[in-house]
C-alpha cells in the first residue's frame, strides 16, 4: 500500500517535533484519533512531564493527555530516531527573531537536519512553523534532499502553516479549517490526507510558497488593523469627547465590509508582533518596502510608552511620588486567558516604569506565577480588596475574564484600563480611565 492509501486506511503512524502550543495540541489530535503518534522534543522538561502523562499546555485536558499516554498512542522523547518508524512528520518548533527584528529558522533547520539523519523514505515531511515564503523549499528540501534523496519521488514535502488560538474556547486544533500546499501535487494531496485524519477542513493551494505567504497574510491582516484602532484610540484622546470604543462597537453594527478590532497596551505573544517582520525582511531582499507592515509595527510598539505616559500623568496629579506610588497590574500574559507571557505588552509596561524610578510595582495574574523585571523576580500576589484598596493607581493589562471588575473597581482608588474590561461596571465609572476613551491624554 503506498502513503495515501495507508493514511485513508488510518494505517500510519506519525512524529511531531516540537511539543509547544502547537505541536502537542495536534499530537494529541492524532493520538485521540488512534493514530500511534511520537513526540519529539528537545526540552528534557516536556519529554518527563509527557513520559509521567502530565499535561502542560493550558487548552488540552490533562486526562486526555494522561489517556493517550497511558495507552501508549502518544510517547515523548529527545530521540529523533523514532522519526524512523513515522509515516508523516510535522514540524512545530519556534520561528523567533533576532534582536534586530530579522527571521531567525535556525529552529527549522536544526529539525531538518535532524529528521534527515533518520529519512528512510516513502514518507511525508509537513512544516507548520510560521515563516517566509520559500522556506519550505529553499532551505528544508535541500536538507532532506542532501544524501540523494529526491523530493516527490523519495518523501513528500508541504508547508501547511498553523491557526490555533490558545484560549479559544469555540475555535480548537480539529474545526479551525487549515490550508496546505506541497512541493509537487501529489505531496500536496498526501500532506492533505494526513491532515484530514484530525481536522475537519483542509483547502489544497498550488504550492508551499502560497501556503507560507497567506499565513503571514492573516498575521499582517491583524497587525495592521489592530494599529489603526490603536492610532485612532490616540487621536480620540487627543481631540477628546470621542470614546473609540463606542466607535468600534457603533462601526461594528454594519453587517458587512467592517470587522472590529480593538485597542490596547501593544501586541504580544509569538505570531503577530514577530511574523509580519518575516516578510518585511524578505520583501527588502526584492528592493520593496513593504510599508504597511512598517507602520503597523511602529504604532503597535509605540503602545506600551503610549501606557506608561497615562500611568505617569495620573500618577503626576497623585500626592506621592512616583518612586512611592503603589502601582497594582491586573493581566501580565500577552492576552486574556491564557498562560504566555512571550513578548507580553504588560511587561514592557512594567519595565519603562521601573526605569522612570516606580518602585512599588505589584501584579495580579493567576495564570503567571512569576516574572522577571530586569533580572529580578516579581512573584504574583493573590487577590485581596485590601491590595486594591492600598494601590495608589490600578492598571489593567490584560482583560482574564476571571478577575472581578466590579469588585476592582468599587475597591480601587483610580483605574487605568487598557482593554475596557470594566466595559460592565456600573458604579465608580469616575474612577475608570480607559485608553482611548476621549479623556486620558490631551
Ligand atoms: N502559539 C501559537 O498560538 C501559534 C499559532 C500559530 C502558529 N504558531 C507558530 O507555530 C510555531 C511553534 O510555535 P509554538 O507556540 O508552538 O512554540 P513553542 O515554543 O511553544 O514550542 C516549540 C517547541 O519546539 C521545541 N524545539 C525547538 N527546537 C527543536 C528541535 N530542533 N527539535 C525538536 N524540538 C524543538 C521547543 O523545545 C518547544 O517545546 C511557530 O512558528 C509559531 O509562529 C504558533
Amino acid at each position: 500500500m503506498n502513503l495515501l492509501d495507508r493514511i485513508n486506511a488510518r494505517q500510519f503512524n506519525v512524529a511531531v517535533v516540537g511539543l509547544g502550543y502547537v505541536g502537542l495540541p495536534l499530537a494529541v489530535e492524532f493520538a485521540k484519533a488512534g493514530i500511534t503518534t511520537h513526540g519529539i522534543d528537545v526540552d528534557p522538561r516536556k519529554v518527563e512531564s509527557l513520559a509521567a502523562g502530565k499535561n502542560y499546555i493550558q487548552d488540552i485536558s490533562d486526562d486526555l493527555v494522561a489517556d493517550v499516554i497511558g495507552r501508549g498512542l502518544l510517547s515523548a522523547t529527545s530521540d529523533f530516531s523514532v522519526v524512523a518508524d513515522a509515516d508523516v512528520i510535522y514540524i512545530c518548533v519556534p520561528t523567533p527573531f533576532t534582536p534586530n527584528k530579522e527571521p531567525d529558522i535556525s529552529y527549522i533547520l536544526q529539525a531538518a537536519e535532524s529528521i534527515a539523519k533518520h529519512l528512510r523514505g516513502g514518507q511525508c515531511i509537513i512544516l507548520k512553523s510560521t515563516t517566509f515564503p520559500n522556506t519550505t523549499e529553499g532551505y528544508v528540501q535541500p536538507i532532506l534532499e542532501r544524501d540523494g534523496k529526491k523530493v516527490g519521488i523519495d518523501f513528500h514535502l508541504a508547508f501547511s502553516p498553523e491557526r490555533i488560538d490558545p484560549g479559544n474556547k469555540t475555535w480548537h486544533t480539529t474545526n479551525t479549517p487549515i490550508v496546505v500546499g506541497g512541493v509537487t501535487r501529489e505531496c500536496t494531496v498526501v500532506a492533505a490526507a494526513a491532515n484530514r485524519v484530525i481536522i475537519e477542513k483542509v483547502i489544497e493551494v498550488s504550492g508551499p510558497k502560497v501556503a507560507e505567504m497567506e499565513k503571514l497574510l492573516e498575521n499582517i491582516f491583524r497587525s495592521v488593523n489592530i494599529a489603526l484602532v490603536n492610532e485612532l484610540a490616540q487621536l480620540c484622546d487627543r481631540m477628546g469627547g470621542v470614546n473609540i470604543w463606542e466607535v468600534v462597537e457603533a462601526a461594528a453594527t454594519k453587517p458587512f465590509g467592517f470587522m472590529p478590532f480593538f485597542p490596547g497596551p501593544g501586541i504580544g505573544g509569538h505570531c503577530i508582533l514577530i511574523d509580519p517582520y518575516y516578510l518585511s525582511w524578505l520583501a527588502r531582499e526584492h528592493d520593496f518596502v513593504t510599508n504597511f507592515i512598517t507602520l503597523a509595527a511602529e504604532v503597535n510598539e509605540s503602545m506600551p510608552y503610549y501606557v506608561q505616559r497615562m500611568v505617569l500623568q495620573h500618577i503626576a496629579h497623585l500626592p506621592v511620588a512616583l518612586k512611592d506610588a503603589k502601582i497594582l497590574v491586573f493581566g501580565v500574559a500577552f492576552k486574556r486567558d491564557v498562560d504566555d507571557l512571550r513578548h507580553s505588552p504588560a511587561l514592557k509596561v512594567m519595565e519603562l516604569l521601573t526605569q522612570d524610578g516606580a518602585g512599588r510595582i505589584n501584579y495580579i495574574d493567576p495564570f503567571i506565577p512569576k516574572i522577571e523585571i530586569f533580572g529580578k523576580t516579581m512573584n504574583a500576589l493573590d487577590y485581596s480588596d485590601e491590595l486594591v484598596a492600598e494601590a495608589d493607581l490600578v492598571l489593567i493589562t490584560t482583560d482574564h475574564t476571571l478577575f472581578d471588575y466590579e469588585r476592582i473597581v468599587a475597591n480601587a482608588k483610580v483605574v487605568i484600563d487598557t482593554r475596557n474590561a470594566t466595559r460592565k461596571v456600573a458604579a465608580g465609572r469616575e474612577k475608570i480611565h480607559l485608553l482611548g476613551d476621549g479623556q486620558c491624554i490631551r
